[in-house]
């Protein structure tokens, strides 16, 4: 399975990656992961793109492009994938049709942005995995602990209100015209076009893995 999935920030893609890589056994690119990883290790490109994720930004589509080509490299990847938050401008779609990349299935969750700004301000992250939870909707079992290692969860830093509204705005602008690209390609038949499935992302996060299942066939 080659998938990509699609949504707003806070939508539940990182939360729905965990179960769809335990059921279909394919690695999670998440590019979001990548460069906190970056941010981490103090690299040259981790110092950069931090101040473009803290003010709400893309960081620039040849670096990411470049991220994604070099991970699709590695061996886990030659069964499948899923990639999560990208790609998130029609540049960087464009570079995955390019290069030949395949992609069975575009899946778009959907939540309206008012119970984006709730969701973030409740997400606690465990960013060496990039789990993550939400103290009222899918708390640890352990508070600030996470479930796996036992290792704290933090807050991040992008997830202050005012950046919030600053990535909703370039979501909309940037990222929600990939639907209607994907749909354009899919509705044209090619053996190579994608199929586009869109599902809401609001009640439980069961309820969300249940229509993602479904979804995924
Ligand atoms: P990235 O890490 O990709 O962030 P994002 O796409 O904005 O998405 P999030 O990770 O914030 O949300 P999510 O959909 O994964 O939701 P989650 O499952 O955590 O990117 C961060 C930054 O990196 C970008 O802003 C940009 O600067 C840069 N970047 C990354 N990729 C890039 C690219 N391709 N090009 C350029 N720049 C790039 O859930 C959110 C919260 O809600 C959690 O607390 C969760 O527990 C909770 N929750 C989940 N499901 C539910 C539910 N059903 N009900 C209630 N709460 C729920
Ligand atoms: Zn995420």
């Amino acid at each position: 399975m080659r998938l990509i999935l699609l949504g707003p920030p806070g939508a539940g893609k990182g939360t729905q990656a965990n179960f769809i890589k335990e059921k279909f056994g394919i690695p999670q690119i998440s590019t979001g992961d990548m460069l906190r990883a970056a941010v981490k290790a103090g690299t040259p490109l981790g110092i950069e793109a931090k101040k473009v994720m803290d003010a709400g930004g893309l960081v620039s589509d040849e670096i990411i492009i470049g991220l994604v080509k070099d991970r699709l490299q590695q061996p886990d990847c030659q069964a499948g994938y899923m990639f999560d938050g990208f790609p998130r401008t029609l540049p960087q779609a464009d570079a995955l049709k390019d290069a030949g990349v395949k992609v069975d299935v575009v899946l778009q969750i959907d939540v309206p942005d008012g119970e984006i700004i709730e969701r973030m301000s409740g997400r606690r992250a465990h960013l060496p995995s990039g789990r993550t939870y939400h103290i009222k909707y899918n708390p640890p079992k352990v508070e600030g602990k996470d479930d796996v290692t036992g290792e704290d969860l933090v807050q991040r830093d992008d997830d202050r209100e005012e950046t919030v509204r600053k990535r909703l705005d370039v979501y909309h602008s940037q990222t929600k015209p990939l639907l209607n690209y994907y749909s354009s390609w899919s509705a044209t038949g090619e053996a190579a076009a994608p199929t586009v499935k869109v599902i809401s992302g609001q009640g439980s996060v069961d309820a969300i893995t249940a229509r993602v299942f479904d979804a995924l066939g």
